[in-house]
């Protein structure tokens, strides 16, 4: 499969073995055959820093942060809050106190639905999300929405996976008091034109979310550029470690809204009668932090930020684009989702077969994708499809690869068939 155009060059081959020298997983034998990790955008891999801080943290300096005089909790406190520093330069927010640590994506939108909406929205009034919203960033809205007597109001799509710009501009009516909608499609690996969509959402003053789950190991995201109100994002998806997400707000509105969960940290002052609470960004994080995974989600932006995300987007676009080529070549496969703008997240069907029973053949070549709904089940209800095939790349992939899915695609068909 590959022509002169598409050989990467000898220097770029050997950042790529290195780079893949710093993902032990990747070494692994899966039914004997080397490992195939197409399922990044479920979770992608860690990287031996990664791996080597957290067990540090334990062995030497395990203790809680911002609550001990001694030395173990200031060592801790402090890396915590380097954290926290780089995830701010990471995002270029403009504060620190802007970044709130929380498990991960869907506690961030949880937390904006749960606390923006008791202050901010009203019986009569909507939210606007987008049909391929990933259940997470659905479900918090509808129970909020269901709470205050709000409606959902969704932005359609068109058969390519694109949003329907002139009909979202149409759903902006007074009643609306935020749009979430997410950067980068987990199922589809649409990339959404989110800066016009804050644009036309502010010149009406309303505010916006974006789930940036699948974009910010992918693009470079800059808060004060998209001017978005808030963004939530998980460790786990940018080979940092599970159970450590961000929220970053604006401080003007997360100073106006109450606080999400209540318990140690979050408070100033506690009596029976009444307590006071902490300023930002504890207000927002009740109760022990999980100090090694944010330890560890900052080490994971020093490798990114290492590699360089320019590099990790120019890989990735050659990757999936060499892959959607090869897939194409196969007359059975039908792909889901052709937008022009996408990253990294490639989903197919194949003739008539089951996604469950192409991904199982894949699955005994060592192949690891995913497939069903990818909890997107509103999205599989416009194409009328019950789930798909997903193929999803990161920059330590290669086309050798590419090349054995598409050979992995081509035994399923044979065998199904
Ligand atoms: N949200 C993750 C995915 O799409 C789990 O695979």
């Amino acid at each position: 499969m590959f022509n002169d155009n598409d050989i990467i060059t000898k220097a770029a081959k050997l950042d790529i073995e290195k780079i893949r020298s710093d993902f032990p997983i990747l070494q692994t034998l899966v039914y004997g055959q080397p490992l195939v990790y197409l399922d990044n955008a479920a979770t992608t891999q860690k990287p031996k820093s990664v791996l080597k801080v957290m067990d540090e943290y334990y062995k030497e300096y395990n203790s809680n942060v911002h609550r001990g005089v001694h030395y173990l909790s200031q060592k801790a406190t402090d890396a915590f809050e380097v954290a926290r520093r780089n995830v701010q330069a990471y995002i270029n927010a403009k504060h620190e106190h802007e970044v709130i640590f929380t498990k991960g994506t869907t506690e961030s939108i949880n937390l904006v639905a749960s606390s923006f909406g008791k202050r901010f929205v009203k019986a009569g009034d909507s939210i606007i999300i987008s049909a391929m919203e990933h259940h997470s960033n659905i479900v918090p809205w509808q129970l909020m929405c269901e709470e205050r007597g709000a409606t959902l109001k969704v932005i359609p799509i068109n058969q390519k996976g694109e949003l329907l710009m002139d009909e979202f501009e149409q759903l902006l009516d007074e009643t609306v008091k935020l749009v979430a909608v997410t950067f980068v499609s987990n199922t589809l690996g649409t990339v959404n034109p989110v800066k016009e969509i804050i644009d036309k959402a502010h010149a009406q003053n309303i505010p916006v979310l974006v789930d940036a789950a699948q974009a910010i190991q992918h693009i470079g995201i800059d808060v004060q550029y998209l001017d978005v109100d808030f963004l939530a994002f998980s460790g786990h998806k940018m080979y940092g470690p599970t159970a450590v997400g961000v929220l970053y707000g604006k401080e003007k509105w997360l100073n106006e809204m109450p606080p999400y969960q209540g318990g140690g940290e979050m408070i100033k002052t506690v009596s029976f009668k009444k307590s006071t609470y902490n300023v930002l960004p504890f207000k927002f994080e009740a109760g022990t932090p999980n100090v090694t995974e944010v330890i560890g989600l900052s080490v994971a932006i020093d490798y990114i930020n290492a590699t360089g995300l320019d590099y990790i987007r120019e890989r990735e676009q050659q990757l999936i684009h060499y892959a959607i080529d090869g897939l194409k070549s196969i007359a059975e496969l039908r792909l889901i989702g052709e937008a022009k703008e996408r990253a990294a997240s490639i989903s197919f069907l194949v003739g008539n077969t089951h996604p469950f029973d192409v991904g199982e053949i894949l699955d005994k070549q060592a192949i690891a994708v995913r497939t069903g709904h990818h909890c997107t089940e509103p999205l599989m209800d416009i194409f009328k499809i019950p789930g798909t095939v997903r193929a999803s790349f990161a920059f330590y992939n290669t086309e050798e690869e590419v090349d054995k899915l598409v050979k992995g695609v081509k035994k399923a068909v044979t065998l199904l068939s």
